[in-house]
């Protein structure tokens, strides 16, 4: 058979991150200049599979990494499509950068699955896709809402309610984001834990946040959608302060924000999970060098560009 080679965006939270694991709403778009990639090609009639992750230097094969979340995906797929192991090889490469919130781990669940199910003659649609990688990001994250699995799967901008049919957004006039790194590494699950502690001390005030971040993603939608670009920066700088106020930011996304803010990006904020991790900055493109620089200055480890459209 023909080799198969199938690819998966990164993305980035425009609005709503925690709030959503309570059932607000949140918005978010697929980074598509940075994608994971995967190659699936024949090997010989019972060898099995291996799975060879060049950027990780790992190379393991179906049966002997049973627990590994690379096989954990695979076996989803198996029992998806109702199949035996294949004899191939998988090959996966990367260019999301690791745990930052721009959601390396789906995205590469997201090619392997892709390209196995091409691979074997059943290609799986988006939403089959999504409820599969949706199972693998349990077992890193814990209780994710599913917001990362949707919008990578699906591969576009995506206003998201747990629990709900994800709705896909048309982007009213396309808008550039700058993403600075901190170069943090911040596991989602911590800052998670973090807002579900203070919920559990505070459940009043921690209601009336999540509440306010829903109203923001929502007014959000209706910028997006409409084109009106103008509302969105000031409802960004609106909602990092609430992300301020449930604790997931951190003194370096604070420095990067600011040096956004201050070389004249209209609304800028965390992106995910926080307390490290990424940050997102609006820029016009006339802006955009100046504030990948003042990012730069401030400490960022690394500046993405994106369009949203
Ligand atoms: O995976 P990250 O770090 O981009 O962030 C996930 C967003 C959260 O709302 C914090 C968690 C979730 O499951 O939605």
């Amino acid at each position: 058979m023909t080799a198969i080679t199938a690819t998966a965006p990164g993305k980035v939270i425009l609005f709503g991150e925690h709030a959503v694991v309570y059932g607000r709403p949140a918005l978010a778009a697929p980074v598509s200049g940075v994608r994971a990639t995967a190659r699936v090609e024949g090997r010989p009639p019972g060898s099995g599979t291996l799975i060879n992750a060049a950027d990780l230097n790992l190379t393991l094969s179906l049966t002997e990494a049973a627990g590994h979340a690379l096989a954990l995906t695979l076996k989803l797929v198996l029992k998806h499509l109702q199949m035996d192991e294949p004899d191939v090889l998988i090959t996966l490469r990367s260019a999301i950068p690791i745990a930052g919130g721009l959601g390396s781990g789906a995205a590469i669940s997201a090619a392997l699955a892709r390209a196995v199910c091409a691979y074997l003659g059943r290609p799986i649609d988006d939403a089959a896709l999504s409820a599969l990688v949706y199972e693998v990001e349990k077992v890193h994250h814990g209780t994710p809402s599913g917001i990362d699995n949707t919008v990578i799967c699906y591969g576009k901008p995506v206003y998201f309610v747990k629990g709900s049919h994800p709705q896909i957004i048309h982007v009213g006039r396309a808008f550039e984001l700058l993403i600075g790194d901190t170069g943090i590494a911040a596991p989602t699950r911590t800052t998670v834990a973090t807002v579900r502690e203070g919920w559990q001390r505070d459940p009043h005030n921690y209601e009336t946040l999540f509440d306010r971040i829903g109203q923001i993603a929502r007014k959000a939608r209706g910028a997006v959608e409409s084109g009106a670009i103008g509302q969105i920066g000031p409802l960004m700088n609106e909602n990092h302060a609430l992300l301020r106020s449930l604790g997931v930011s951190s003194e370096e996304l604070e420095r990067l924000v600011e040096a956004a803010l201050g070389a004249g990006s209209p609304g800028a904020k965390l992106s995910g999970g926080g307390g490290g991790g990424n940050m997102i900055a609006l820029v016009e493109p006339e802006q955009a060098a100046s504030v990948r620089e003042a990012l730069i200055r401030a400490g960022a480890a690394r500046v993405l560009h994106t369009t949203v459209q």
